[in-house]
């Protein structure tokens, strides 16, 4: 494991060589020396619109003794003790002011996974110094959409997270559907060992497939019991936080219908009776009417991404349906206009190669382009951006691109069902997909990677300047 540090006065190495480190632990990158700058002037110039608040939330990432299974405790890691760490639920419109104290042993920074804020505020460790064991940071940032996002921490993300550092944010539109309830789920697996202590970071075939804990988690709790009124339809925002597992969401095999995707609602309803989600990947799904008395097992139903270990269907958590509740839910017809940003013959204007390499040290090395945190080219301010991302390997990939939400235009040559705002995508062996977004005015340090946390940490990711 090499651990290189950058010279913290200049963004690092924009040669050839990149960052020129061969290691699979975490990458230190160099924040730059205006840093604080762009920091005080994006706190500063965030203001909730008209009507709106300022969301204050206080998190502190430390050591917990959390209950995975009732009765048994584990040296976790939780946002204020918990895992997950509270849901942060607000408005679009609104400042989110979170001060953070970090409480751990190791230094940390929050990564606000799919929001559109500015460059300052995305908590990697191009915009921000590390924030140290003692020290407090606030991040402070207008909630532009609406949708079902989530936080984690951008350092050492195989330990961080994999110890429980993660939680979901709720963000609420003007027009939201009208369903019966809502609930979150955020879903994650742990590796624990025969103490029922989180396993250390793993060996070749860990670095590989990922992580894939055999103890199946949803809101911190082994596969628990859900209960749902009969005859009602909930919405269920899902966020998939684990390290590497895949989730081909089955509810008892019945029917549900997809309403929202990363970037929130989808155009028009979709009904299914299964969805996947890679790393890092959300969905919101209404979910009912069942009758009362049923009992619907919640599974990850099989999915081949092509691991060394076996793929097969396993067990989340019990739904049992209860006494019957009037429902008033309806799902329109239709839920927002989406305008796509390109079409099939788009030109596009960047190739993004996700490869990987044989490597003596560490079995395999994992690219973009060829070279481990591969430095992209500069985007410019308000010019359409159409990606072909090519997966070059012979096993899955979650892409994910920071900061700007992005459509998927087609994939091998095929478009989607739906419209949607995106994220993450995941990208199955051997295949090409165009993305289009539209880089909009957030000048600063961004980046993309596979979200399978051993690949980004191996290397699998871009970075890449948003300039005026
Ligand atoms: Cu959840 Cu860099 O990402
Ligand atoms: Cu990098
Ligand atoms: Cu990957």
């Amino acid at each position: 494991m090499s651990h290189e540090s950058h010279d913290h006065h200049g963004i690092h190495d924009r040669g050839a060589h990149g960052h020129g480190h061969g290691g699979h632990g975490s990458v230190v990158h160099g924040a730059r020396a205006d840093a604080a700058v762009g920091y005080t002037h994006a706190s500063e110039a965030a203001i909730p619109e008209p009507g709106c608040a300022v969301v204050r939330v206080d998190l502190e990432p430390r050591e917990t003794d959390w209950e995975f299974m009732p009765g048994h405790s584990t040296r976790a890691w939780g946002f204020n003790g918990q895992v997950p760490g509270p849901t942060i639920e607000a408005h679009v419109g609104d400042v989110l002011e979170v001060h953070l104290k970090n409480s751990l042993p190791e230094p940390t920074t929050i990564h606000w996974h799919g929001l559109q804020i500015p460059a300052a505020m995305d908590g990697t460790d191009m915009v921000q110094h590390p924030i140290m064991p003692g020290e407090t940071f606030t991040y402070r940032f207008k909630l532009p959409d609406a949708g079902t996002f989530w936080y984690h921490p951008h350092m050492n993300e195989t330990v961080q997270l994999e110890r429980g550092l993660y939680g979901a944010i709720v963000v609420r539109g003007p027009d939201e559907p009208e369903l019966d309830a809502e609930r979150v789920l955020v879903i994650d697996d742990v590796a624990l060992d025969r103490q029922g202590e989180i396993k250390p970071p793993g060996w070749w075939f860990e670095q590989h497939d990922g992580r894939q804990g055999s103890t199946r988690l949803i809101n911190g709790r082994q596969e628990p019991e859900l209960t749902i009124a009969a005859g009602q339809v909930e919405r269920w925002r899902i966020v998939n936080a684990s390290s590497a597992r895949y989730v081909r969401l089955s509810i008892g095999e019945k029917p549900f219908t997809l309403i929202g995707t990363d970037g929130g609602l989808i155009d028009a309803p979709v009904t299914m009776s299964d969805v996947l989600l890679a790393p890092a990947d959300r969905v919101e799904l209404a979910v009912g009417p069942f009758a009362e008395g049923e009992v619907l097992s919640l599974d990850a139903l099989r999915y081949d991404r092509k691991t060394i270990a076996r793929a097969r269907t396993e067990h989340f958590a019990t739904l049992r349906v209860g006494p019957a509740a009037p429902s008033r839910a309806r799902i329109p017809a239709r839920l927002r206009d989406i305008e796509p940003l390109a079409t099939k013959t788009s030109p596009p204007n960047r190739e993004v190669h996700l490869g990987a390499k044989m490597s003596v040290r560490h079995f395999v090395d994992f690219t973009v382009n060829d070279e481990q945190h591969h430095r992209d080219k500069p985007v410019k301010v308000g010019e359409l951006q159409v990606w072909d991302v090519f997966n070059d390997t012979m096993m899955d990939h979650p892409f994910h691109l920071h900061g700007f939400f992005f459509q998927v235009v087609e994939v091998n040559g095929e478009e989607p069902a739906f419209r949607s705002w995106e994220d993450t995508l995941n990208l199955p062996p051997k295949s090409r997909a165009r993305i289009a977004w539209m880089p909009d005015d957030r000048p600063g340090e961004w980046m993309y990677h596979c979200h399978i946390l051993e690949h980004h940490a191996g290397g699998m990711m871009g970075h890449f300047e948003v300039v005026r």
